[in-house]
């Protein structure tokens, strides 16, 4: 099978498309015939090892990730693609049967034309009204903007500021906190970005590019910065006394279930809920896409089909 591997960090380039053995499914596994996968900045963070934070952080990465060289040699958190076949002991899943998945837990793996998975992981069944290129893109952003904002007790009728609107995690978090938490949401993003985010559910808009969040009057229930930018002191000036502050790199323990993939697959299904998808490339455009998602400037997914 075609897979993307790495042996070095380094810039996109690193990234080399080769033949690989297709794998077999154990016992409890599940293979899928991978259609589309995403590139997320957490995947540019791996392969360069330019880990933001302070120096602890770096090295507790670095640890994880391998300190000479990556341990875990293909990248992709999150896939969709239809189970081709499964190990003896599956009764979850048959072949067939369109699924969604993140690989976070299993050594990611999306960069390949197949991927065996626990019938027990973070794997449901494909919303029925998205392509597998848009369902590939909603477990990461998707499970940490529904994680967050369940972690800051968001309430119906509360006021919340989402900085960061326009990246994948801020536009899940504008359309869950606007249509399910029916939360009222201004949303942080620049000039080029704000119809997208006021389309998608923000009453009230602040382009950073004009204006400093922080220096407006309006107080917030909660501030979430979805994208990690935004200084802490910042955000907590503009909250309301006993107001929640909600950081994407802090607040999203939990997030990934399947149980929550069948929650967000439930609201896409219920039309409150879409990925966004700035492009696509192929699996043989694998570089050209890091550089992309490398300038930090994507507007929700960027989505690699691979077959
Ligand atoms: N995506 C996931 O699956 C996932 C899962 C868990 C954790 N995280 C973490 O969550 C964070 C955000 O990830 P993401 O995937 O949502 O990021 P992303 O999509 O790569 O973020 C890019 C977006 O952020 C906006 N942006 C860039 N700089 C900004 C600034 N200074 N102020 C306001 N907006 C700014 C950009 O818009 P402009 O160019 O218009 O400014 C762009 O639309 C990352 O630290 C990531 O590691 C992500």
């Amino acid at each position: 099978m075609k897979t993307v591997i790495y042996t070095q960090y380094g810039p996109p380039e690193v990234l080399q498309v080769v033949e690989a053995p297709k794998p077999l499914p154990k016992e409890d596994e599940v293979l899928v015939r991978v259609h589309a996968t995403t590139v997320t900045i957490g995947d540019t963070i791996m392969r360069s090892l330019r880990v933001p934070g302070p120096w602890w952080q770096r090295l507790a990465a670095r640890i994880y990730l391998g300190i000479g060289k990556p341990k875990r040699r293909t990248l992709g958190m999150e896939l969709a693609g239809q189970v081709e076949s499964t190990g003896e002991a599956v009764t979850r899943f048959q072949p067939g049967d369109p699924v969604f998945a993140s690989t976070f837990a299993v050594d990611f793996g999306g960069y390949a034309e197949y991927k065996c998975l626990p019938e027990t992981g973070v794997l449901a069944i494909k919303p029925s009204n998205l392509s597998y290129a848009e369902a590939a893109a909603v477990p990461g952003g998707g499970m940490t903007a529904l994680q967050c904002l369940r972690n800051g007790n968001l309430q119906a009728g509360q006021q919340i500021l989402i900085y960061g609107a326009s990246g994948a995690v801020g536009t899940y978090a504008v359309q869950l906190a606007s249509q399910h938490f029916e939360a009222e949401v201004t949303g942080v993003c620049s000039t080029a970005n704000v119809e997208l985010v006021r389309s998608l559910g923000a009453t009230h808009i602040v382009d950073y590019t004009q204006q400093d969040f922080s220096a407006a009057e309006a107080r917030y229930d909660i501030v979430f910065d979805a994208v990690g930018k935004a200084s802490p002191a910042q955000a907590k000036q503009v909250l309301r006394p006993g107001g929640t502050y909600l950081n994407v790199h802090t607040t999203s323990d939990g997030s990934d279930s399947a149980e929550n993939l069948c929650f967000l697959k439930e609201l896409i299904e219920a039309g409150k809920l879409r990925p966004v998808i700035d492009r696509c490339y192929t699996l043989d455009e694998i570089v050209e896409a890091h550089r992309y998602v490398d300038q930090g400037h994507k507007r929700g997914n960027v989505v690699v089909t691979v077959a």
